[in-house]
């Protein structure tokens, strides 16, 4: 699948399109190309140096969405409905996977969901209907996402109204290496799986541990 990742020159972004890249077309969005260009470079540089495949490549995020099959949209909460509506004219019938979670950070971190009751529910309701939302990969720590030595272990829950949709990118969570995709439901389950993140860093902070993720057992 060719996969845009929007803002994919940020800490998220940087994992999902290492391990991503491996068994899909990853174009690295960015509000400016050369910045893009500039992270592709470093990404391919660093899978080549551990002998994987590197053919990540690197534009604006308005192009990338444009060679697109589906979109991760990879930038904090706040931006994430100026960046779609730059891609909007281009967007057509595209998935579009939200990562995003609305927090607030001060000693800890709390979940401060919009009046829509989720970041998936607010990017799903300026949408046109056939933008189908898919929330995925809440709970990944980016460093160790982007940390090719570690091998993960986590669940990654996934939750869409879209069935079809779902299962794509419960596909796609299989392919980031020992990640089982769980099914979470539909889009209204969604702040469920966005409130998840906050506790996960208050509990590395007051713990003292590596960033933590979640393993359903
Ligand atoms: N970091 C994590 O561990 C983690 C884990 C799970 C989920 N998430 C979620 O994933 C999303 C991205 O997190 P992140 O930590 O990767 O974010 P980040 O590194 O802070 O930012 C990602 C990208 O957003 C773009 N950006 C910055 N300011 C912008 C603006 N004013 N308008 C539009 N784009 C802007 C930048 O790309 P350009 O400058 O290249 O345009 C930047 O590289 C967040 O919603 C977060 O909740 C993060």
């Amino acid at each position: 699948m060719k996969i845009a990742i929007l803002g994919g020159t940020g800490d998220i972004g940087e994992g999902l399109a290492l391990r991503l890249a491996q068994k899909h077309q990853i174009i690295i969005g960015s509000r400016e190309a050369e910045k893009a260009q500039e992270a592709a470079n470093n990404y391919n540089k660093l899978l080549k140096e551990k002998g994987m495949k590197d053919d990540i490549r690197g534009t604006t995020n308005l192009d990338a969405t444009k060679s697109a099959d589906l979109v991760i949209l990879a930038v904090k909460y706040q931006f994430a409905i100026p960046t779609l509506q730059a891609v909007s004219d281009v967007l057509d019938g595209k998935i579009v996977v939200t990562p995003i979670v609305p927090m607030s950070k001060q000693k800890l971190c709390a979940y401060t969901p919009p009046e829509q009751g989720s970041a998936a529910k607010h990017i799903c309701s300026v949408m046109p209907p056939e933008i189908r939302t898919v929330v995925a990969f809440q709970t990944l720590p980016a460093p160790r996402l982007a940390d090719l030595g570690d091998p993960l272990g986590f669940d990654v829950i996934v939750c869409a109204d879209d069935e079809d949709a779902k299962r794509v990118v419960m596909g796609l969570v299989s392919d980031l290496g020992d990640v089982r995709p769980l099914d979470g439901g539909g889009l209204e389950e969604a702040e469920l799986v966005e409130s998840l993140t906050p506790l996960l860093i208050n509990l590395a902070i007051k713990n003292k541990t590596k960033p933590l993720s979640v393993k359903f057992v």
